[in-house]
């Protein structure tokens, strides 16, 4: 666990309503170089988003953090940087061309497109709500006595929306695992659910829509030049596991991790960078002997949590989600949830793929993608354990965690982004107390040492109170003062973002001191 401890002096955020805080969070991350809508100058792109200045290095930052616990700090996992544009029969083989769809459905009057699955969960996710308030209601009424277990699972009200909402469900997902479209119109149709734009009924069938982003390569525009941008980075992995296996005498088990782009035509693109439509995935396959995937599983799974964790976020943010209905390539998959202000949602994928991807394009390619296993003196396909997350999704579940406003002691507020130090946009800022008596030039003796190991802010200009709260708000969790004493005894002041606490320490005592305190708890 970090050591960096996550002190607050008085928190107001928990009475901020979600959706405030969410909007909230959104237009600090404009405001200070997070994250801008893409090409706004023409009003924007919906679902693609450009990150700025700070957002830059924080992305980074994150990629780094993943790349080091992945790669650098495991000997049988080597990484790789495939292209985006594969050949086409990649998507046939790994069933993107056949399979990967969504079913969507038309509001005939507000033109409005859905993901009919999800105005069905929304359905849901209101009787959900129904039943969160009859908790709420009862834990007012009983007090201390209240027993929510033995409430939930006896109050008839309860007891009704649960069921109704588990005779939904279930009849959701047999439709969708049957691609039986028309019930699924049928059930819309049933529940009475309207288009939240128009308010009317009034819906077209529902078709399924294929989420790859197409282009033609080349001058011809024939099918047979149709190529396509790539949904996700695990097929460059898939393609090259042999040449990474050889080249680097690789012995199973061993992992292959690549950081990417991939892009995905979302129909319900929302919630900011959450569901994006050119996003970046972070994922790792990991090739085992057949019939040792699940232990690999488990390893990966608690490795991922704890990747997390080191982080020192609290744990209470995090959930783990076991997929009872599994894809058709998959063993066993989970769900790593992070709580959004918009609730517990998807952060990190864990994924038992068994052999269906290499067998797939064994069979598609004509060429063996087998590995010969000197201790069992057998050749196989491998199986293969993956880990697949979304940078701009941990980016959004770092914002979402940091973003905090806080009334001090004597009375005034700030806004803090409690970003952890190790993937912070920028370490230290450098601030002469004034902007005379040879304090700037001792302050740029000390930001000129300071910005070879770290990304680093000179600052002179405003009281040196606003210039805190100018960097509070971008999460540097180190600001280093030059006062006049500097100038006698050579020594400075580090203050500490969370805590507001003031350190003096010897200069050349600064870069250890902040080494020591930023350093990755993998
Ligand atoms: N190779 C497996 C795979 O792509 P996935 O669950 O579809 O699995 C993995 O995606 C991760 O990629 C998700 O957990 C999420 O973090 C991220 N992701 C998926 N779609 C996204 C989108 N439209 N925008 C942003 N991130 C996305």
């Amino acid at each position: 666990m970090q050591k960096w401890v996550r002190k607050k002096i008085s928190y107001i955020c928990s009475m901020l309503n979600q959706e405030d805080l969410f909007k909230k969070i959104i237009s600090h991350a404009k405001e200070y170089g997070f994250v801008f809508p893409s090409s706004e100058i023409y009003d924007g792109l919906s679902a693609v988003y450009d990150y700025g200045q700070l957002g830059s290095e924080l992305k980074n930052n994150i990629k780094n953090y993943w790349w080091k616990a992945m790669v650098q700090y495991h000997t049988n996992i080597v990484g790789l940087d495939s292209a985006i544009f594969m050949h086409p029969t990649t998507w046939k083989a790994s069933g993107h061309v056949d399979a990967f769809n969504d079913p969507m459905i038309d509001n005939k009057d507000s033109k409005k497109r859905y993901r009919a699955d999800v105005l069905v969960e929304d359905y849901m996710a209101k009787i959900e709500a129904k039943i969160d308030k009859e908790v709420a209601k009862a834990e007012k009424r009983f007090g201390d006595s209240f027993d929510k277990e033995q409430f939930v699972s006896t109050n008839p009200r309860v007891t009704g929306y649960k069921e109704k909402i588990s005779a939904i469900g279930a009849r959701l997902y047999k439709s969708m695992e049957e691609n039986d479209l028309a019930d699924i119109k049928a059930l819309i149709e049933e529940l009475e659910i309207a288009c939240p734009i128009s308010g009317s009924r009034n819906w077209t069938d529902v078709r399924q829509f294929n989420l790859m982003f197409s282009t033609q390569m080349g001058s011809l525009s024939d099918d047979a030049n149709t190529i396509y941008l790539r949904p996700e980075t695990a097929q460059g992995i898939f393609v090259n596991y042999l040449n990474v296996q050889k080249t680097g005498r690789m012995k199973i088990p061993f992992g292959i991790a690549q950081i990417g782009k991939a892009f995905r035509n979302e129909i319900v693109a929302r919630q900011f960078i959450f569901r994006m439509r050119e996003f970046e995935q972070m994922e790792m396959q990991f090739f085992v002997r057949p019939g040792t995937e699940m232990e690999w599983y488990e390893y990966w799974k608690e490795t991922r949590v704890n990747w997390h964790k080191s982080l020192g976020i609290p744990e209470e943010n995090y959930r783990l989600h076991n997929h009872e209905k599994l894809a058709h390539y998959a063993n066993a998959a989970a769900d790593i949830e992070f709580k959004f202000p918009f609730g517990f949602k998807e952060l990190e994928g864990i994924h038992s793929r068994t052999d269906f991807d290499l067998s797939a394009h064994e069979k598609y390619s004509g060429k063996k993608l087998r590995y010969f296993d000197p201790e069992i003196n057998e050749s196989y396909v491998p199986y293969v354990v993956e880990t697949s997350i979304g940078v701009d999704r941990m980016f959004l579940s770092v914002l979402s965690y940091a973003y905090t406003e806080e009334k001090l002691d004597d009375g005034s507020e700030r806004v803090v982004m409690n970003i952890p130090p190790v993937i912070a946009p920028v370490k230290v800022a450098v601030l002469p107390l004034l902007k005379k008596d040879g304090l700037p030039e001792k302050g740029r003796e000390i930001f000129d040492a300071l910005k070879v190991d770290y990304m680093c802010q000179y600052d002179e200009k405003d009281a040196i109170g606003r210039r805190y709260r100018r960097q509070d708000a971008i999460g540097t969790p180190y600001c280093v003062t030059i006062d006049h004493q500097t100038l006698e005894d050579n020594t400075v002041t580090i203050r500490e973002r969370d805590t507001m606490k003031q350190d003096r320490v010897p200069v050349d005592q600064v870069a250890s001191i902040i080494a020591e305190r930023i350093r990755p708890q993998l």
